[in-house]
């Protein structure tokens, strides 16, 4: 795969949607006020209600009043002071009429809709779905680590039944992520390469939510990854930082250490594992755990089986855009596990256990 990076494509290109927005501060501060023309002058735009279905999540996220009457409301340009408050120590800013919250503007459509730009040229009918699809992933990738993040936290606090439910969402999540190719591989082989050529050196190897989700997990071993690639400053500090902090699988060591079991050693975790799963009725709670975690990592292990088939029915034995053997090199990461000792323990489970 790949994608548009490095080539004066993307948020630099994308215009602020042409209206200000008129919101209460916890949202107005999330979207900002905008300057569409980037005159500095205030802009009054006049704009009808959105009908009825389109504002009506918006307004609940927002407590918006009725609908009925729009609200029209007066807000500071944002100038450096801050959310929600007027640049230069308090004095404050020329005043713009701002508009009532609408689908568009709260979720962002036109940025939205001006962020996939084919290189092709003419554009070939294939590529936008190739963007979109790319564009798809990364906001299921981004969503994900929102939840694995808050999946470690309850494991922190000793909140299985929290973690639960923030895998119900991962799962479901992954399901979308495997099943997804299906809508990629519509495209054939000839489709893909009338547009291939131009996207070299751009791979989806560099996508850093990707390798963020492998980090948080526990996968070690590609930490090289970070050397060779060429990534944004922000993206680097979030795979350093990543790298740095507790893992999925620390914080499970952690929760099983403070119930008692021994998670000092390969063997011991293999052990503790064994326990849980020989007599669950005892530890239910931390059964459902280990249960949710190996359906974790089956699930990205599906996808990665899924990815690898899908780029050989794509482009063969041909070498990836990012400059790898392709679907030899990605063959070689099916074998990577989040918790090795969690997929160890089915062996021995049900064998008598050794004086
Ligand atoms: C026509 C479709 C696609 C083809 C032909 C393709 C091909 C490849 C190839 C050959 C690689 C190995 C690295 C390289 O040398 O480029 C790779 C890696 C990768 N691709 Fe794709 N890909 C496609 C679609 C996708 C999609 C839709 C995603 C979703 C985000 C994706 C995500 C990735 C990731 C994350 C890697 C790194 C895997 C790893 O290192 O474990 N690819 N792809």
């Amino acid at each position: 795969m790949a994608v548009a990076l490095g080539r004066g494509v993307g948020v630099a290109e994308a215009r602020p949607v042409g209206v200000a927005v008129a919101l209460g501060v916890g949202v107005g501060c999330a979207l900002g006020v905008l300057d569409p023309g980037g005159s500095g002058a205030p802009e009054v735009p006049v704009v009808p209600p959105p009908p009825p279905h389109a504002h009506a999540s918006a307004t609940k996220a927002n407590h918006a009043p009725s609908r009925t009457k729009p609200r029209i409301s007066v807000r500071y340009r944002h100038q450096g002071g801050g959310c929600g408050v007027p640049a230069g120590g308090g004095a404050e800013g020329p005043p713009v009429a701002t508009e009532q919250l609408t689908y568009g503007s709260y979720l962002r459509i036109a940025e939205l809709l001006d962020l996939q730009h084919p290189l092709s040229d003419p554009p070939h009918h294939d590529e936008l779905l190739f963007i979109a699809i790319h564009q798809v992933y990364e906001l299921w990738f981004k969503q994900m680590l929102h939840e694995l993040d808050a999946a470690v936290a309850f494991l922190n606090g000793d909140d299985l039944l929290r973690v639960g439910k923030a895998f119900r969402r991962i799962h479901a999540i992954q399901q979308i992520l495997v099943s997804q190719v299906d809508v990629l591989e519509t495209m054939t082989p000839q489709d893909f390469n009338a547009f291939r050529d131009g996207l070299n050196p751009a791979s989806g190897f560099q996508s850093a939510q990707f390798r963020e989700i492998e980090f948080l997990g526990g996968v070690r071993g590609n930490e090289d990854y970070l050397r060779h690639l060429d990534l944004t400053g922000p993206e680097r500090e979030r795979l350093e930082r990543r790298l740095r902090e507790p893992t999925l699988y620390d914080a499970l060591k952690a929760v099983l250490r403070r119930n008692g079991f021994d998670v000092s050693s390969h063997d011991a975790l293999v052990a503790t594992f064994r326990s849980i799963y020989q007599d669950d009725a005892s530890h239910y709670a931390l059964y459902l755990l280990l249960e949710d975690l190996i359906d974790f990592d089956e699930k990205f292990a599906l996808w990665r089986s899924r990815h690898v088939l899908m780029v050989e029915r794509m482009i063969g034995m041909k070498p990836g855009t990012g400059g790898s053997l392709g679907v030899g090199y990605l063959q070689t990461t099916l074998s990577r596990r989040f918790f090795p000792e969690l997929w160890e323990v089915r062996t021995v489970l049900g064998q008598t256990v050794q004086p």
